[in-house]
């Protein structure tokens, strides 16, 4: 570990009293968690051992160097991904004794996720796509609540529209009040306001943030943006498939110095 980021992380850990209010009890943790993949003949180490808490409460973030990791270590603490060793568990659960069957009802019922790609279905207009995990659930879906979130993230005017004739940043917005509306337990976001203006991206920071914040939440986020970072409780950078450094209450500056610093010390 560079020098610099060493002090930083030591000046900066950990800071009791934070934005959020942690409680102590773990939603998501990961214990030497290592995936690889197989290409052909070659395994390819992608993450290698990622040991984390994020405790009821909090709103963490995960930033890093493109190709460093930050999806697939999201994916396998979803439970999308199995890990290729190490556990995880999420609300209590330790994923790897579940039954396929288990864990998709869990991923269901608690788990909600933002895909970097928004995996929308095209034929579904904006309402029934925030719709569906009720759908899914055989659940009645509480269509002042899907009507409330679409009006939140700004597309009041547009919830009977499809995805084909939306826009990359509406699309973004329609997966995110999708999860929204979901009210999980565990939010998992991969680049929630990459694609949105910035104050879109406000609106949507804010309900994230009180989304994690709520008793018996929390949430992981992916972000590259120093200023979405600096709104989350902690801040954990990863590098090579390996944590690199974690700031807790950082501001912008604090991010973006260790962000150059990981940048700088890649090889
Ligand atoms: N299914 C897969 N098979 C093989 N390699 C994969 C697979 N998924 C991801 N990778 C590789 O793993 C590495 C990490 O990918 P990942 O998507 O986790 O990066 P990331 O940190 O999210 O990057 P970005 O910031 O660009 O989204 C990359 O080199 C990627 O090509
Ligand atoms: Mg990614």
């Amino acid at each position: 570990m560079p020098r610099e980021l060493d002090e930083l992380q030591r000046k900066e850990a950990p800071a009791a009293g934070n934005l959020g209010s942690p409680t102590g009890r773990p939603r998501i943790t990961a214990d030497a968690v290592h995936k690889a993949y197989q290409v052909g003949d070659d395994t390819l180490e992608i993450l290698h051992g990622v040991s984390l808490a994020v405790e009821e409460g909090e709103l963490v973030a995960v930033m890093g160097p493109s190709g460093s990791g930050k999806s697939t270590l999201l994916y396998c603490l979803a439970g999308l991904e199995e890990p290729t060793s190490g556990a995880v568990s999420l609300a209590g659960k330790e994923l790897g004794p579940l039954s396929r069957a288990d864990l998709a009802r869990m991923r269901r019922t608690s788990v909600g996720f933002v895909f970097q790609s928004y995996n929308l279905i095209p034929t579904l207009t904006a309402r029934q796509n925030v719709a569906l995990p009720y759908t899914l659930n055989k659940a009645k879906a509480p269509t002042a609540l899907i009507d409330q979130t679409l009006t939140t993230v700004g597309l009041a005017d547009r919830m009977d529209a499809r995805p084909p004739s939306m826009s990359g940043g509406e699309q973004q917005r329609v997966a995110l009040a999708r999860v929204l509306a979901q009210r999980p337990q565990v939010l998992f976001a991969d680049e929630p306001t990459g694609a949105l203006d910035s104050r879109t991206g406000d609106v949507v920071l804010q309900e994230l943030v009180q989304i994690a914040h709520q008793s018996d939440s929390c949430g992981l986020i992916v972000t590259h943006d120093p200023s979405v970072a600096a709104a989350c409780d902690r801040v954990l950078f990863l590098r090579d498939g390996r944590l690199a450094g974690e700031l807790t209450g950082a501001t912008i500056e604090e991010v973006s110095a260790v962000l150059a610093d990981l940048s700088q010390t890649e090889d």
